[in-house]
Order: structure tokens, then sequence, then C-alpha cells
């Protein structure tokens, strides 16, 4: 391969720096008496060995971390006071982000000593806020929903509250949430091979305060499994805004890998992009070498370094990490600071931090290097030649 789109520069987005600050917009609307919540305590298992080092919200996607592009969603809603409900690696939210105001938010922490669930992390924050309408957010799902849509339909109902629903089209890997024709939400199913409807749990959700009342304090509950049957049991007002906007968890390394594509190429809106977008996305201080080919999405991350021939297809390279000469990386994560090897072969494989992946090595389908391991050259091959 000797040319390469960095070089051609056709449509990637060269050498920018994304700042937190370029998604405040002084003339963005305020939403009165709505407050929001974020749950962002969970170990994020399923990004392992990512997330041994950094908390899932936090790992870079599109070249910030990932819950600046959920901040950003709900700051352009109106929104402007934001609690994060935090347990695992709480420090590294209050590190990184401060008071919110770069964000142009008033952002505080509340902080699980024994992590209590989606619907527990809800409970804990309530005496923080103070507004009669809470937004609660999942901190890992990248969405396309206008927010503010949700809160009017959750305020044109009078719900008690109301649940974003998406349709998917393959709605068997997600419990599914059917409605009547009133838009009330009639049931909460799990995982089904014959789902009774596309539409599954989005992980937004608008709560009037009373509702949050109920759930008990400072033990482990889940607002998905035990509060919304409840509140169903109970014959409250559960409604539900549908649409089929972008959606994605990015809980596991497949959709992550997706997810950040879909950032950089704009086919997942985030106010902290803007219209930056194109096939790969190079930041600054990373160095791209002549004949490198990046497309599908690519992310290479600061001081990071591609070498000649290296082609990279829907790869999310973390800062610092190396891909020497002809190496080729698709669908893959490379950690912080790992190396791979000259014509090392990665595909959907997660590299953790700091691994040192050997010449001509192949890994694939699943794998996952965890941090500082190191491969020798040709010390993994799915093939027999030499
Ligand atoms: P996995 O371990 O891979 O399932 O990921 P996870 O721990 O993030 O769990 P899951 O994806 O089900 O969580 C959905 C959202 O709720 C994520 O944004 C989590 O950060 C958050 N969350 C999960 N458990 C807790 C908790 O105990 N407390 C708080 N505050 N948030 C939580």
């Amino acid at each position: 391969m000797s040319t390469s789109n960095h070089e051609k520069g056709t449509g990637h987005v060269d050498n920018h720096t994304v700042r937190e600050s370029d998604s405040v917009e002084e003339s963005d609307p305020v939403i009165e008496d709505v407050q929001a919540v974020v749950l962002v305590g969970g170990q994020g298992t399923r990004l392992r060995p990512l997330t041994l080092s950094a908390p899932k919200p936090m790992l870079p996607t599109a070249g910030l971390p990932f819950l600046t592009h959920l901040l950003s969603r709900i700051r352009a809603a109106g929104i402007r006071d934001v609690v994060l409900s935090t347990s695992y690696k709480a420090e590294v939210f209050s590190e990184y982000y401060g008071d919110g105001s770069k964000l142009g938010l008033n952002l505080r922490y509340v902080t699980e000593d024994e992590p209590l669930g989606t619907g527990g992390g809800i409970r804990n924050v309530l005496d923080d806020l103070t507004a009669g309408t809470i937004v609660v957010f999942n901190g890992d799902v990248l969405g396309g929903t206008d927010v503010r849509d949700v809160i009017e339909t959750h305020r044109e109902a009078g719900a008690d509250v109301t649940i974003h629903l998406v349709r998917v089209s393959d709605p068997r890997a997600f419990g599914c949430v059917p409605t009547d024709d009133d838009g009330r939400v009639t049931a909460f199913l799990e995982k089904t091979q014959d789902p009774p409807t596309d539409q599954i749990n989005a992980g937004t959700y608008v709560f009037t305060r009373e509702i949050i009342e109920t759930i008990p304090f400072g033990v482990p509950v889940s607002v998905e499994r035990e509060v919304f049957p409840r509140l169903l049991a109970e014959g409250k007002h559960v409604h539900a805004h549908v649409d089929h906007a972008y959606w994605r968890d990015m809980g596991t390394p497949e959709d992550f890998v997706r997810g950040s594509a879909d950032l950089v190429r704009g086919i997942a809106p985030s106010p902290a992009l803007g219209d930056r977008h194109g096939e790969s996305l190079v930041h600054e201080g990373a160095g791209v070498a002549p004949g490198a080919l990046l497309i599908g999405g690519t992310v290479v991350g600061r001081g990071a370094e591609v070498g000649p021939r290296a082609r990279l297809d829907g790869a999310v390279v973390f800062d610092g990490a190396v891909i020497e000469a002809g190496a080729v990386v698709e669908r893959s994560i490379i950690g912080f600071g790992a190396r791979i090897g000259p014509r090392a072969l990665i595909r959907d494989t997660v590299v953790g931090d700091g691994a040192d992946i050997g010449a001509r090595c192949e890994l694939l389908r699943g794998a996952r290097v965890w941090p500082g391991i190191q491969i020798p050259d040709n010390g993994v091959r799915f093939s027999t030649d030499v």
C-alpha cells in the first residue's frame, strides 16, 4: 500500500485537538426544574482488561472520554445541573471534570462505598437534588435522541416515570418493553428468541422526584429488574418515549469499537465533536508514517505512532501506543502505550495497556491480552506458514 488516506487527506480529520470547551454553546436553551443523574459506578467487567485501569465511561472514544459525549448531549438539552453517581474508581471522574465548568455544567459527585446497583445509585443521590423532574442516564450509552423530546413526552403524558425505548432491528439480544396504544409501558420482558416487540430499554429515564423516594435507601437495587416491574405492579403511570434514533450500549469491545468508529464518521452524533468527521481521526502529537492506511473510523490517540504500510481499519488506538510497519489492526482496541510488532495481525481483539505483541503474531476473534503481557515474535499464530 503506497498511498494513504492520511497523506491524501481524503476526508479524515487531521491534527485537530478536540477540546472539552468546544461543546459549550452559550445560546443553548435552559430547561427549568430538571436535573440529571448519570450512573457511572459500574465495574465494566465486559470491557476488561481496559477497565482495570480506567472506569468504562472514561475510556477514550473518538479522542474524548466517552462520558464527555454524553455530558455534551445533556448540556445541549438545556440541563445544567448534573450529579455523577460513582462507585468504581470514583476519583477518576472528579479529577478529570472538576466542577464541570469547562463543559458549561454544574457537576457534582456522589460516591457509593459499596456498589448499590442502578436503582440504589439513583436513590443514593436524591438528597443532592432539588428539582421535581430528574433525568437519569446510563453512563455507557451512545445515543442520538434529543433529550428534550423525552422530557416533553414525560410532561405531556403526566407520567410518574418515562422510559426512553429504542426500536432495534434485532431485539433478541435485549430484554424488550411492550407498550399499549396510549404509549404506556405494559411489561418488562426478559431476553427471548421470539420477542413480541422490537422496543428495548435505551437506558434514559425521566423520574418525578416522588418516585425516586420510593426506592429503598442504602441497599443494592436494580432499576430495570426491580424498580420498574414494581411500579407497574403498583399501577403507576410508566410511560414510553419510543424512537429509532442512533443508539448503542458501549458495554462490549464489539460495541465500543463500532460506537467509536460511528462517532469518528459522524454516524453517531456528538455535540462535543461538532461536525469534524471523516474516515479517521489522528490526534495531536501522533505520528503516522507515509504509506499507512487509516480507514473505517480509526482513531489514533495522542503521542501514538503508526508505522509505514500499517493498515488500521476501525481501530481504536489509545494514547502512546505503537503500531509497527506492516501491522494490520481491524476492529480492535489497542490500550495505552501498547506495542503491535511488525506485520502482526490484530482482528476483533483487545490489547491491554502496555502489552507488547511480537512481530507476525496473529490475535483474532475476541482475544484479550492483559496489560503488560509480552508475546514474542511469531508467538501466537492461526496459520501454519512460516
Ligand atoms: P459490566 O460489568 O460489563 O456489565 O458493566 P457495568 O458495570 O457498567 O454494568 P451495566 O452496563 O449494566 O451498567 C449500566 C450503567 O449503570 C453503567 O453506566 C454503569 O456505570 C452504571 N452502574 C452499574 N452498576 C452501578 C452501581 O452499582 N452504582 C452506580 N452508581 N452505577 C452503576
